[in-house]
């Protein structure tokens, strides 16, 4: 009864254990084939009388069962093709369930996806204390539904509040969690699991699985009630996603719609369902964003042949708000990190910056108190160099003033060792002109983290002229293993995101100054994605780093990045944003309360010149001229592909991500239209500013940015 992809083996006492071990993989995925050959085992074990019962397990270290196949769901390109796809395996799955003797999925790895919903299908489940063990329904994150049975079979396994809460946030929980929650009946040591979960399974099959339906969760069942746990959920849903995301509304409604049917009619729904889903623009846009952030696990920025050295420990110069949270970033992960800073004040607020984090996670109970100890003990602080010679990468994160990098980094090269790294966490300054100040030029480059780090998943990794293949490799892989998604980007003004940033808050003020209301800037461009209006965002900047940054780029790339006078005026009557409360927004305790309008009168420059422009055509002024400044950066080589613009956009900026990125969006508008709509608003008194360059010019010639659409 072998196949290529499942093995069984006799453990005795008429119980079998069926392997899933996919030949030449790391991981256990289903395939069309593996799908196909657990069906054929389903057939051969329906028939056997003597089995008492069977275990399902993995031969692979760290994960279980991945999920399905995610280029199956991506090809599905009609309802119809995905309603067929998904009712097959669905119903495989659902066979599986049906086999006349015990079953029990041993988890001890990553359990996802359609690999859940094969546990779910078994009679029960244990889970080890493995690290590794990961157990959801992520497909929201993709735009779909669980369709192989995981949205009928978890909501009658746990109460409903717990089952909306993983299918509609697509968390995934340890195995410890997962006992918590009653989604496997027991939680067992990693070492040996699987040999322990075959002797569990012996000793537990009279006794029926953990019900974890209490008075409460029965009483929830009752149709008032879950009307109000659905409506609370939608609720919340809206307030998230902005009603921007059709995945997690369906959920809800097929949860809602399937309740109390018998097993084959609600899965008949499911399948409907998530084959409504899995055609949507959206739903492949974030099959494409998830496809592009995997490829960067599988790269070190540079290639194969060239070695990362391993981060064990760091150095890092400067506790402010960035170094504090770059300190969080280390301890998180376990490395030790030495903060050294001009005075101890500094390192308090190093301290704290990184403590809050921590704290954070010890109220949600993501740590225990001792844990929240050990990771706060791995930072320690000092006003000199102390610890320094025994560090692998040292980051620098001092004040944004070019001739103090320079004499900070030649300092700190006397206190390190030969092959330390020295990274400087620059938003705008040239790593290239900070290695001439260092004999070791190949070991300095770039390592831009985003404000808050905590947060913010990107890091550009940036590669000055004499950076090192190993260096870009070894910050890449570094910054992988703190949690967050590189991008190898060239050295030059603003890098990559906040040189397509840039044009973007830059046109927002123009067209302040033309009228547009700051509500409406803001309004549209929430409307149309963003996580904040530009305006907004302008304000939380700094009205004054926004001023100061716009003349960088204008000073280096002059007439296309024409600065608004706007900011400057701005500033000069003491506004600077958030940080003083007071900016385009009043502000009570540091939070946003309205628009102020009195700042109107401070613009003399005021026109009225485009406040009669259409929503559509404020989001055009506002986008293109990010596009046009992708394809020079393109053209230039800051980032070798449109993917790692989009990436960088979306995990930089928050750029709304069921548009797939910014150049997915670029391709949908068409390039040749944008570029045409660029010209217009050059003509109509844009200027140099708003003109499609050539870089754009020639996409739009050859159609657009991705190939092979
Ligand atoms: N704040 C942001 O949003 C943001 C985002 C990305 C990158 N950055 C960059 O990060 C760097 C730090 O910015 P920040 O906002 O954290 O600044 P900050 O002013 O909060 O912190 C700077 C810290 O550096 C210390 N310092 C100054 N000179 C030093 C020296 N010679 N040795 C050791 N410490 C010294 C200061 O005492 C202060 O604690 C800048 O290069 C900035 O451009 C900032």
């Amino acid at each position: 009864m072998n196949t290529k992809n499942f093995k069984l083996f006799d453990r005795g006492d008429s119980w079998y254990e069926l392997c899933f071990d996919q030949p030449d993989s790391k991981a256990n995925v289903f395939t069309e084939e593996a799908l196909r050959e657990l069906d054929s085992v389903t057939e051969e074990l329906s028939k056997r009388k003597d089995i008492i019962g069977l275990v399902v397990t993995s031969a692979k270290k760290d994960i279980y069962i991945a999920g399905a196949d995610i280029n199956l769901i991506k090809d599905l390109d009609t309802i119809d093709k995905a309603l067929t796809a998904c009712s097959a395996g669905q119903q495989m799955i659902h066979r599986f369930s049906k086999l006349p003797f015990e079953t029990v999925a041993a988890i001890s790895g990553a359990c996802l996806g359609g690999g859940f919903e094969l546990a779910l299908a078994c009679k029960k489940r244990v889970a080890s204390d493995a690290r590794a063990v990961k157990i959801g329904l992520p497909e929201v994150m993709l735009g779909i539904l669980p369709g192989f049975g995981g949205s009928t079979r978890l909501p009658r396994l746990v109460p409903l509040p717990t089952a909306l809460d993983l299918i509609l946030s697509g968390k995934q929980v340890d195995g410890k969690r997962a006992f918590k929650m009653g989604i496997v009946d027991a939680f067992l040591p990693e070492q040996d699991f699987n040999e322990r979960a075959i002797a569990w399974a012996k000793q537990n099959i009279n006794r029926s699985g953990r019900n974890v339906h209490t008075f409460m969760t029965r009483l929830m069942e009752m149709v008032p009630l879950r009307g109000v746990v659905f409506s609370q959920a939608r609720k919340q849903v809206m307030k998230t996603t902005k009603g921007k995301y059709p995945a997690p509304l369906k959920i809800l409604d097929l949860l809602a719609e399937i309740h109390g049917l018998q097993m084959d009619e609600a899965l008949k729904r499911e399948a409907k369902a998530f084959s409504q889903l899995a055609v949507t623009p959206i739903s492949k846009r974030l099959i494409e964003i998830f496809q592009l952030t995997e490829g960067v696990k599988k790269t070190n920025g540079v290639s194969d042949e060239v070695k990362a050295t391993k981060v064990e420990r760091a150095g890092l110069l400067g506790a402010g708000v960035m170094g504090g949270g770059i300190a969080w970033a280390f301890a998180n992960k376990d490395i030790p990190v030495r903060m050294k800073d001009l005075n101890w004040d500094g390192i308090r607020l190093g301290y704290e910056q990184a403590g809050e984090n921590f704290g954070f996670a010890l109220k949600k109970r993501k740590l225990t108190k001792p844990q929240f100890l050990g990771k706060m003990g791995m930072i320690s602080g000092s006003l000199d160099y102390s610890g320094f010679r025994n560090v692998d990468v040292v980051v620098e994160a001092v004040v944004e003033n070019m001739d103090v990098k320079k004499k900070v980094m030649a300092e700190t090269e006397k206190y390190i060792s030969e092959n330390c790294i020295l990274a400087s966490n620059t938003s705008s300054l040239s790593i290239t002109e900070m290695q001439s100040a260092v004999s070791r030029p190949q070991n300095v480059g770039g390592l831009h983290f985003f404000n808050p780090v905590s947060r913010m998943p990107l890091v550009e990794v940036i590669a000055g002229e004499k950076t090192s293949k190993e260096t870009v490799a070894t910050l890449f892989e570094l910054s992988k293993k703190l949690g967050k998604t590189p991008i190898v980007v060239k050295d030059g003004p603003g890098f990559l995101v906040n040189r397509l940033l840039l044009p973007y808050m830059n046109e927002a003020l123009f067209l302040y100054e033309e009228g547009v209301s700051i509500e409406r800037i803001d309004q549209v461009m929430l409307d149309f994605g963003m996580p904040m209006g530009p305006m907004r965002l302008v304000d939380e900047v700094g009205i004054d780093v926004a001023a100061k940054v716009a003349k960088i780029l204008n000073q280096a790339f002059g007439a296309r990045a024409e600065a608004s006078p706007v900011s400057e005026e701005i500033v000069k009557s003491g506004r600077l944003g958030k940080k003083n409360g007071k900016g385009f927004y009043k502000y009570e305790n540091g939070k946003p309360t309205a628009v102020d309008e009195s700042i109107d009168a401070l613009v003399k420059s005021r026109t009225t010149k485009s406040a009669r422009l259409s929503d559509l055509d404020l989001v055009k002024r506002m986008t293109y001229p990010m596009i046009n400044e992708a394809a020079l950066a393109l053209a230039e080589g800051v980032v070798a592909t449109p993917g790692e613009v989009d990436l960088g956009m979306i995990f930089g900026t928050g750029f709304a991500p069921f548009r797939g990125g910014l150049l997915r969006y670029a391709d949908s508008e068409v390039p040749q239209q944008v570029a045409e709509a660029l010209e217009k608003f050059s003509q109509a008194g844009g200027g140099e500013r708003l003109a499609p360059n050539q870089a754009l010019r020639e996409i739009a010639r050859k159609g657009f940015f991705y190939s092979g659409r």
